[in-house]
């Protein structure tokens, strides 16, 4: 490793780095990436990560955000001449990868650009001027001489319907840009401090790799037969080769433990149209924390007979359209029509529209999907302005409404399957009553307990058990703030009732509820006889919940001789 180069401007920087013979990382560090988009949610910033390829002839492997454009172009051009790269290959045409491919093609315009069949096509609506095209296919291979000969695989959805992967034989790297990645910003190139990083791993994951799991499963398929991999090279994040054997296993459980599940929900979506793609996502997180698994699909680009098979095996449909029927093209009218022939009265459906204008193509297909018998799963959810972390979570919320719609059945036999002595014993086990709210951002959100206790003295701290599939939990993460409220004896009922509702998505649940806010910022609730203030530190993975263990700071008792309310159960298959 040599030249590690750091140039400050506000909270943006850039590292160069040599990863490999006549290879270099272009690392794009956005340390305070907003927390505007789901998958963002750590807040934990991000990198975008380009690389140069020096053989006799050199290709760009990815650009860059447009917020680095200036930063990139100057580093870049403080490694070579652009004028005289033979080469720009694109993984993928999301614009955080590609958007700085105008800039490049300005200043190379001899440059050939190097992508997938859809990523072309993409690229030639967007740039509306003749540029030098190579469209790649699996096992196509590109050789920059000087041993650097690339090889092509195609990795469709992931997490962009265009995706391609580049092996470079030479080096035994894997250039992969999403796949693999994870938001995470710091000064390490590689991903040495696995624990650091493991959270963001996932979650990024879950967020846009969970949704397309048979799709991760095809890639590693084709991964598993390249003659050796020493490094992959992300687009978001660390570079994965310290614990690459590691990291890439846990790719492989997760997908298969997705792509096993027995219910099944289709997203359609359309990648290259407002914030389509992430309004889907948002839902299929929200699907599948109910463990209901997701394929997801591109409306643009799906191939009928692969649409006609996801609808075939589906229980549950979902499908984003356009905002105006007028930008319903013939191509996704005619999926769209494929959709519906598929369909059978059993499934429940969802409609979403970003960018919402008319509203009228999301009720022409609503009408049409009712015509044809499906229940509707939720409400017609109609984007009009630009998504906030409110419309993320409300699309998370309507994801986890339908994966329980189409898990009631294996829910209510799970419960009544165990009645042992066991479950008895487990019964005897009881705890106080509580409930946790907490406010980030837009939004504010609560749920009523009692799996709630204190874990440590030093620093003082509580656990807390969240079902994986609550609202609240994806807004308990390491480093979320909350209150924990504790009920009194004889004066919980009122409380306990209210946040016992059943709350339909993006419902205010502090409708009629006296609160205060805290120092955090969440509710205090009013009629609580105490409250904490917490700082989640971790969360531990325990089946169907996670428990959270949080530190807590300022606390205070309303009625210092009133006694805590207390919940005693018979059986232990149930709060
Ligand atoms: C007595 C009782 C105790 C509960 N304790 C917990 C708990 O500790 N953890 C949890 O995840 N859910 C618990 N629940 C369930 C949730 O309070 C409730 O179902 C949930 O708020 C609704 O889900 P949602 O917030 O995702 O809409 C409990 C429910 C009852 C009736």
């Amino acid at each position: 490793m040599v030249a590690v180069s750091e140039r400050i401007q506000r909270r943006l920087t850039i590292q160069t780095i040599e990863i490999a013979n006549e290879t270099k990382a272009i690392r794009c560090l956005d340390w305070d990436r907003d927390r505007f988009d789901i998958e963002f949610g750590l807040q934990n910033g991000t990198t975008y990560n380009s690389f140069l390829i020096e053989g006799e002839q050199t290709a760009l492997v990815d650009t860059s955000h447009e917020k680095f454009r200036q930063l990139y172009l100057d580093t870049l051009a403080g490694l070579i001449d652009p004028s005289k790269l033979d080469y720009l290959i694109v993984s993928h045409t999301e614009p955080d990868h590609s958007g700085l491919v105008k800039d490049i093609l300005t200043l190379a315009p001899e440059v050939t650009v190097v992508g997938s069949k859809v990523a072309i096509q993409f690229l030639e609506n967007w740039v509306h001027q003749p540029f030098k095209q190579k469209i790649v296919k699996g096992g196509d291979r590109l050789d920059l001489g000087n041993g650097h000969v690339l090889e092509f695989l195609i990795a469709p959805n992931l997490h962009w319907p265009d995706t391609i992967f580049t092996y470079d034989a030479k080096t035994q790297i894997l250039y992969t840009c999403d796949a693999f990645g994870m938001h995470y910003c710091d000064d390490h190139t590689f991903d040495e401090d696995l624990e650091l990083i493991e959270e963001d791993f996932k979650y990024y994951y879950d967020c846009l790799m969970g949704p397309n799991a048979r799709s991760v499963l095809s890639a590693m398929k084709r991964m598993s037969q390249l003659p050796g991999l020493i490094t992959i090279a992300t687009g978001h994040g660390p570079l994965l080769q310290h614990h690459l054997t590691e990291l890439t296993g846990r790719y492989r459980q997760w997908s298969e433990e997705q792509a096993k599940a027995e219910t099944t929900t289709a997203v359609f979506y359309l990648s290259d149209y407002g914030y389509s793609d992430r309004l889907s996502q948002a839902i299929a997180h929200g699907i599948i924390k109910t463990g209901v698994a997701v394929e997801m699909m591109d409306l643009r680009s799906a191939d009928l007979q692969e649409v006609r098979e996801l609808v075939s095996i589906a229980s549950g449909i979902v499908i984003g359209t356009p905002p105006t029927t007028a930008e319903i093209t013939p191509t996704v009218q005619t999926v769209i029509g494929t959709i519906l022939g598929a369909t059978n009265p059993k499934q429940s459906f969802g409609v979403f529209e970003s960018g919402a204008q008319d509203s009228e193509s999301a009720y022409l297909l609503i009408n049409k999907f009712r015509d044809l018998g499906l229940h509707p799963a939720f409400p017609p959810l109609l984007v009009k302005e630009t998504p906030t972390d409110t419309t993320y979570h409300l699309c998370e919320e309507v994801g986890t409404e339908l994966g329980h719609w189409l898990s009631r059945d294996r829910s209510i036999k799970q419960i009544k399957a165990l009645d042992s002595d066991l479950e008895k014993a487990l019964g005897r086990l009881s705890s106080g009553l509580y409930v946790l709210t907490t406010s980030q951002g837009n939004i504010s959100t609560a749920m009523f307990a009692s799996w709630v206790a204190q874990a440590s003295f030093k620093p003082l701290g509580i656990s807390v058990a969240v079902a994986k599939d609550r609202a609240i939990e994806s807004l308990l993460h390491v480093g979320d703030r909350f209150v924990l409220n504790v009920l009194e004896e004889g004066n919980y009922q009122k409380l306990m009732k209210h946040f016992l509702k059943r709350f339909p998505p993006g419902a205010d649940r502090f409708a009629d509820i006296k609160t205060y806010p805290a120092t955090n910022g969440s509710p205090i609730l009013a009629d609580a006889l105490a409250y904490m203030e917490c700082e989640v530190k971790s969360r531990m993975d325990c089946g169907d919940h996670w428990t959270i263990y949080s530190t807590i700071s300022v606390g205070r008792v309303s009625k210092p001789d009133a006694l805590t309310a207390v919940h005693h159960r018979k059986v232990g298959n149930h709060y």
